[in-house]
């Protein structure tokens, strides 16, 4: 009976350190205050615009978006460009029309182009792709007060390089902290400085790095604000309706709860 105990025990605990080497090889990924994170949080509408100009002036030379249309960015709750703005940005892109069997600028209908690099993932839905943290021990608590943690991963992935590299069948891998595995295929993209903002924001590695991951939890959900906002809704409706049957309940059972008593 012990013995049989002890061996349970032992198992146990080559399970969970297996579950903590698991863990380790999975990747840190830091923990990042979103400004959309809770029931309440909303995308901020500032960095959402700073978010697309990383994301088109650094990361769009490898990786596309081909499932976000360019008519997006001018929606209630996401970077909301004025109309006009957003139609100069989509014309910034060519597209191959079938109809007229050629080239022409994008219109607002259109969608953000397919990855220019062909091993280089599309980064429509990425921040939903990728869960952030599972814990504490796997309970998921932290992905119900904070979101999957996509954007945290992203934001890890970005400022997680070490500087160190290695060949391997003839490509460079970089050492990142927050790829699992450790070692990653992508050229550190951002090394501070690399975009200049019109109203002067900071410009550090980590603050971009946030501005993009909120661009791409915006991409990967655009309805966000629409989907916490009907919850929350419906949240306050049913608290009202559960009041009111409870008093109706009450009044209902009154008179033959008073001939109980008598
Ligand atoms: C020079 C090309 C290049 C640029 C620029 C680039 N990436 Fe990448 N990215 C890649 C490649 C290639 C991969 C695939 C790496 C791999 O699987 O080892 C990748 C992978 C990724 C992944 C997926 C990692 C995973 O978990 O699979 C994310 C997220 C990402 N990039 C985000 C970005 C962001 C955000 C930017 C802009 C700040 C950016 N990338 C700029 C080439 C690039």
């Amino acid at each position: 009976m012990f013995k049989k105990l002890a061996i349970s025990a032992v198992a146990a605990l080559t399970l969970s350190a297996g579950g903590a080497m698991a863990a380790g090889a999975a990747g840190h990924v830091e923990d990042v205050d979103f400004s959309f994170e809770g029931p309440f949080g909303t995308f901020d509408q500032n960095q959402l615009q700073r978010g697309l100009k990383v994301y088109t002036q650094v990361c769009a030379a490898c990786h596309g978006m081909q499932y976000v249309p360019f008519r997006t960015l001018s929606d209630e709750g996401g970077p909301q460009l004025p109309a006009d703005q957003m139609r100069a940005y989509a014309a910034q892109y060519e597209v191959y029309d079938a109809e007229i069997d050629d080239f022409r600028a994008a219109l607002p209908t259109d969608h953000f182009p397919m990855s220019a690099l062909e091993n280089a993932p599309d980064l429509s839905m990425m921040a939903k792709a990728r869960a952030g943290f599972h814990g504490p021990y796997g309970t998921g608590m932290a992905q119900l007060f904070k979101g999957m943690g996509g954007p945290e991963y992203i934001y890890s992935l970005l400022t997680g390089y070490t500087g160190e590299t290695k060949e391997e069948a003839g490509t460079t891998l970089y050492e990142n902290k927050a790829f699992p595995g450790g070692w990653i295929a992508m050229a550190p993209p951002l090394y501070g400085e690399d975009v200049e903002f019109d109203d002067g924001h900071i410009n550090t590695i980590e603050s971009q790095s946030e501005d993009v991951s909120a661009f791409l939890m915006w991409a990967a959900e655009p309805k966000m604000m629409a989907r916490k906002q009907a919850g929350l809704t419906g949240v306050i409706f049913l608290t009202v309706l559960t009041v009111l049957l409870y008093l109706t309940n009450k009044r209902i059972w009154a008179p033959i709860k008073r001939k109980d008593v008598a």
